[in-house]
């Protein structure tokens, strides 16, 4: 990528102008047939570029974890493209698809999907394995980024044994572990209290200062208000892309206050 085309923000990052992460063009996603046809996004035009932290802010059932997924690649739109690193990803299909998933994304969700009997350290070198890493690289890894969550200690626990702040870090650590450009977020402090929830909080932005770009849905406010952007949905439709300059002030109060919390 070219440097001339970076411009820093007023938080002093430098995002790309002219060559989007993500590009998703005139999307639509309709569930159900006939009688039970639902339309869940409507006509959804946005681009993402590199380092930029967005939050798709809105109410419950409004579209976001829908939107996500069609970013993510985890399901197919009704119409519409989306572009991942210039790729359209409509043309991919099974390994390909997988791979560029693979690849490029890092996934937290609110349930902290995990396998229950497995490992920590299984829990968070899976991706890698798909990724046909070798074992002796793998394991190097998935310790670096447990080291990163501050978990190294518990590695070889049963990711079950956990609490849902612990879980959550370890679910960090596998999005990070192919170390993405892209992390994906759903409601990432959902279900936890407001003390764990800001070390999560923490924890994806310190990645996204170092240069990740970062995805939150959210139906929280003040998560979405440390954001660079926010994309705001109303029954499947964007009805607002904010970039508030006191946001960034904000924000970063914010977040230096969290760092002398811990
Ligand atoms: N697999 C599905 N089948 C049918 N309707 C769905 C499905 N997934 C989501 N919906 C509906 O689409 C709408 C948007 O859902 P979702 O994207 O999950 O919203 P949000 O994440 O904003 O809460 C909701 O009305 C939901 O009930
Ligand atoms: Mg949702």
């Amino acid at each position: 990528m070219k440097t001339s085309n970076l411009k820093a923000t007023p938080a002093g990052k430098k995002v790309a102008e002219s060559f989007p992460v993500i590009e998703v063009s005139h999307l639509s996603k309709t569930y159900g047939k006939k009688s039970t046809a639902f339309k869940a996004l409507d006509n959804i035009n946005l681009k993402i570029f590199p380092g930029e932290s967005v939050a798709i802010i809105g109410k419950s059932g409004s579209g976001k974890s829908t939107l996500m997924h069609l970013m993510a690649l985890l399901d197919k739109p009704t119409s519409g493209t989306i572009k991942v690193l210039g790729i359209n990803a409509n043309k991919l299909k099974g390994k390909k698809l997988n791979r560029l998933r693979n690849k490029y994304f890092g996934f937290v969700f609110q349930q902290f999907f995990m396998n229950a009997n497995d490992s920590v350290l299984e829990n968070v070198l899976l991706p890698l394995k798909i990724g046909k890493i070798s074992r002796f690289k793998r394991k190097k890894l998935a310790l670096k980024a447990l080291d990163i969550v501050d978990l190294e200690n518990k590695a070889k626990n049963k990711a079950t044994n956990l609490s849902g702040g612990q879980k959550q870090r370890v679910c960090i650590a596998r999005a990070i572990v192919n170390n993405p450009k892209i992390i994906f977020a759903d409601e990432p402090t959902g279900n936890l209290d407001s003390g764990t929830g800001k070390k999560i909080i923490d924890l994806l932005f310190g990645l996204n200062k170092k240069g990740t770009t970062l995805i939150i849905v959210t139906h929280d406010e003040d998560l979405a208000a440390l954001c660079d952007r926010q994309i705001r949905i109303v029954d499947g439709e964007i009805v607002k892309e904010s970039k508030q300059k006191a946001g960034y002030i904000r924000r970063t109060a914010i977040r230096e206050g969290m760092k002398e919390d811990r």
